[in-house]
């Protein structure tokens, strides 16, 4: 049933430029549903082939699902080392005391996106070694890179999870960055799929955006990542559960990016729009060129109070991070059943002052 509903996409997915260089544009296909003429075959393969090309939602159901019967007996589902993980998981990311996501929340979230980010399309349409969602961060122990400062805790705590439930790394990192942004309140409930082959060899350098480069420079380095200026502007959300450790040694560590850092909300996006920052937060370079950049301004300014439409596009837009460089997309499975429920209030927040800002003016 749902294929043939897929079905009317196809025509869509066929009028897509593959490989443009055009901000503006939808960056196609990628992997294996790119580089083989016989995918997608499988159900998986459809649903990510239409959501790369920003078609369908990417968001799963609402709630945790139960453990399969399956699992435990002789022939378990192959997502059953999936719900242990979860309760893991949990135990890390959900500040029981607030109902908010936590400091090794917030970092799995960067990881998720650090490992993925060594992809790099020149570097793959010419053959030569590039990386992406491998789960090379947590075997190459990359945080002991200077770009990857502020992730060794949260390395070090997913390696132990992977040693114990004998899961494979690149999937560990996309479900625990999922399983993350679930967890703080209002975050969306991503579909998970799993099955990437883990890396053989570390990611080659320079590949992670520097908060302090030039828009061009971010632009052109999300573009060799097939990233565009609607999928960046969507990503950069993140940052609103985001704190800085390492950026500014003038300023404490751990100051936040946003009024709100326990909450997936749309304040960042208004607050970065805004002169100066709010008092008490800290704004990212990067963060503020891009939301001044010719193509963003306006989709900056269309998530501002439109948390529904911003989680609907962060999830299209985070699916295509987490498949970079993955050349088996059409043979992942859908494991999505033992993420996090879906959090619609933040309990920790009722009451709780949240600095004013000026509402931005629309065009
Ligand atoms: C132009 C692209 C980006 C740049 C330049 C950038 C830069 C940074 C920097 C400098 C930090 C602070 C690290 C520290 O001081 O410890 C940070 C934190 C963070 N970033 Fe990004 N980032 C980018 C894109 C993204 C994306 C796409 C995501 C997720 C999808 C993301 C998620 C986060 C999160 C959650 C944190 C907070 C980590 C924590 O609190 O421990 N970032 N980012």
């Amino acid at each position: 049933m749902r294929l043939v509903t897929l079905a009317a996409f196809i025509p869509g997915l066929l009028a897509v430029t593959i490989g443009n260089s055009d901000p503006t544009q939808n960056q196609g296909l990628i992997g294996d549903l790119l580089t083989n003429s016989s995918t997608p075959s499988t159900t998986a393969g459809f649903l990510l082939s239409a959501w790369l090309l920003h078609q369908g939602s990417a968001l799963a159901g609402n709630n945790k699902e139960p453990v399969p019967d399956s699992c435990g007996t002789a022939t378990p589902d192959v997502c059953c080392p999936w719900w242990p993980v979860s309760e893991d998981l949990t135990a890390l990311f959900l500040d029981p005391a607030t109902g908010e996501c936590t400091e090794d929340a917030r970092a799995a979230v960067r990881l998720g996106f650090h490992d993925a980010a060594s992809y790099s399309k020149k570097a793959d349409m010419a053959g030569e070694p590039t990386s992406g969602a491998d789960g090379s961060m947590l075997l190459f122990r990359e945080d002991s890179r200077p770009e990857n400062n502020g992730l060794q805790s949260i390395v070090s705590k997913l390696a132990v999870l992977q040693a114990k439930h004998g899961v494979g790394a690149a999937d560990l990192i996309q479900f625990a960055n999922q399983h993350a942004t679930v967890t703080c309140p209002q975050g969306p409930r991503i579909a998970f799929f799993a099955g990437r082959k883990d890396a053989t060899q570390a990611a080659p350098p320079g590949l992670v955006p520097d908060v302090h480069d030039s828009e061009k420079n971010l632009v052109d380095l999300m573009m060799d990542k097939t990233i565009n200026a609607r999928d960046l502007t969507a990503l950069l959300g993140a940052h609103s559960a985001a704190k800085q450790f390492h950026v500014d040694v003038e300023t404490p560590e751990g100051i936040q990016i946003d009024s709100t850092p326990g909450i997936w909300d749309t304040n960042f996006y208004n607050e970065t729009l805004q002169e100066s920052p709010s008092p008490g937060v800290f704004r990212f370079q990067s963060d503020d060129v891009l939301s001044k950049s010719e193509n963003m301004t306006s989709i900056w300014e269309s998530f501002v109070g439109q948390q529904a439409l911003w989680n609907f596009e962060y999830a299209l837009s985070y699916t295509r991070i987490s498949l970079l460089g993955v050349n088996n997309i059409d043979q992942l499975v859908d494991c999505s059943g033992p993420l996090p429920s879906f959090v619609q209030t933040a309990p920790g927040a009722i009451g709780r002052k949240i600095p004013k800002v000026r509402s931005v003016r629309f065009h």
